[in-house]
């Protein structure tokens, strides 16, 4: 894709996404149902939402089957045991834990909090933005910081811009599209230079990839801190639709206030799910290092063709396609490829996610086709 082409195709993307959002997501993502059937040589590979392969885990899925049968009835004492769980994995009680459909019903609950009192957020550019539509129509508009040269969230720049009527910063880490990670001192320092009637967002659907730095253990020092981490990557349950945010008891409170009823998130059937995958550390450590495997892939690929990229520390890899001779994304549609995404305006860096090994040995082939 030349320079042109890849800014009206990203151009258009937004335009669509706004207008409508549901069928933007089924014009991009056509095809999910086809891609249960893994080994099907002549189905899409699928690599635009950083999903995990793999997943979801042979013990989730028991669960998950074996949980049906009691789906007619509301279930009410899971919703504790998953949070209880979930805080001897992190170090907290359940009462710092609140369960979503995904992280990102939860993003949207935090940002529907801190627009409560008349003010602005503040993000990082580029970074995850699904939640910022719904955020701005809460009444919060979004100042965005740009990246460094690097493509490294500069924290410094964001902690500069900071105003008196900032309610919220969002900070993605490891972030998405970058693949970026800020080191641990420095997350420290930003996260106690933030004012405290500032609440922190710190997205960490990522860290267990590569065992980033998780902040999780400031929580109980720190009340305006809220760690969103979600089963949809590593732990293979996007569709599940299954998150959690980690803060102290009193904001995770003023949260649950928000939601309609506290039971009212994830089903049943995905917190069996929730439950049992924590216990499979073997197909966690098995997704990990096939990653690192895929990756590897893509990354000696991209070398090949003199592509520049950035180290990551996720699910994908973010590159720039303009020295690639042909439309990289057309390419990889013509080879039944889908999922390389512009995120920045007037760029031609993309994002792609990374599948299994075979299917990035069928990425490095197309592009060299
Ligand atoms: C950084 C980040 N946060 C949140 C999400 C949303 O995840 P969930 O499926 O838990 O809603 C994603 C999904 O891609 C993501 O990349």
């Amino acid at each position: 894709m030349n320079r042109r082409q890849l800014i009206k195709h990203s151009a258009l993307a937004v335009g669509a996404f706004a207008a409508a959002r549901e069928s933007f997501a089924l014009e991009i993502f056509p095809s999910s149902k086809e891609l249960i059937f893994r080994d099907n040589a002549a189905g899409p590979i699928k690599l635009s939402s950083n999903e995990n392969p793999h997943g979801p885990s042979p013990l989730a899925k028991k669960a998950m089957y074996d949980a049906i049968d009691a789906s007619n009835r509301y279930q009410w004492d899971i919703n504790v045991t998953l949070r209880e769980q979930i805080g001897k994995l992190t170090g907290h009680t359940k009462d710092h834990i609140i369960l979503g459909a995904g992280s990102s019903e939860l993003l949207g609950l935090v940002t529907l909090f801190a627009s409560q009192k008349k003010g602005s957020a503040l993000a990082a550019e580029p970074t995850f933005k699904l939640w910022m539509p719904a955020a701005r129509k809460m009444g919060l508009p979004i100042q965005l910081v740009q990246a460094t040269a690097a493509k490294e969230n500069d924290l410094p720049a964001i902690l500069a811009a900071i105003k008196p009527e900032t309610r919220l910063v969002y900070l993605c880490n490891p972030n998405n599209p970058t693949g970026t990670v800020s080191p641990e001192a420095e997350l420290e320092n930003f996260i106690k230079k933030v004012p405290g009637d500032c609440i922190i967002l710190l997205d960490e659907a990522y860290t267990d990839y590569y065992n980033s730095p998780s902040m999780a253990h400031l929580v109980n020092d720190f009340p305006n801190l809220v760690i969103a981490k979600t089963f949809s990557k590593v732990y293979g349950m996007a569709g599940a639709r299954l998150g959690y945010v980690i803060a102290q008891p009193s904001m995770i409170q003023q949260l649950m206030q928000l939601q309609a009823w506290a039971n009212s998130g994830p089903s049943y059937v995905s917190m069996q799910g929730g439950l049992a995958v924590m216990q499979d550390a073997q197909f966690i450590a098995f997704c990990k290092s096939e990653n690192i495997k895929a990756k590897d892939v893509f990354y000696k690929g991209l070398q090949q063709l003199g592509i520049p990229y950035i180290k990551s520390y996720t699910s994908f890899v973010y590159f720039d396609a303009a020295v690639y001779k042909k439309d990289f994304a057309a390419t990889l549609q013509a080879a039944n490829i889908i999922g390389a995404r512009s995120f920045e305006e007037k760029s031609t860096w993309l994002r792609l996610s990374i599948g299994t090994v075979a299917e990035m040995e069928k990425v490095v082939s197309a592009l060299n086709s």
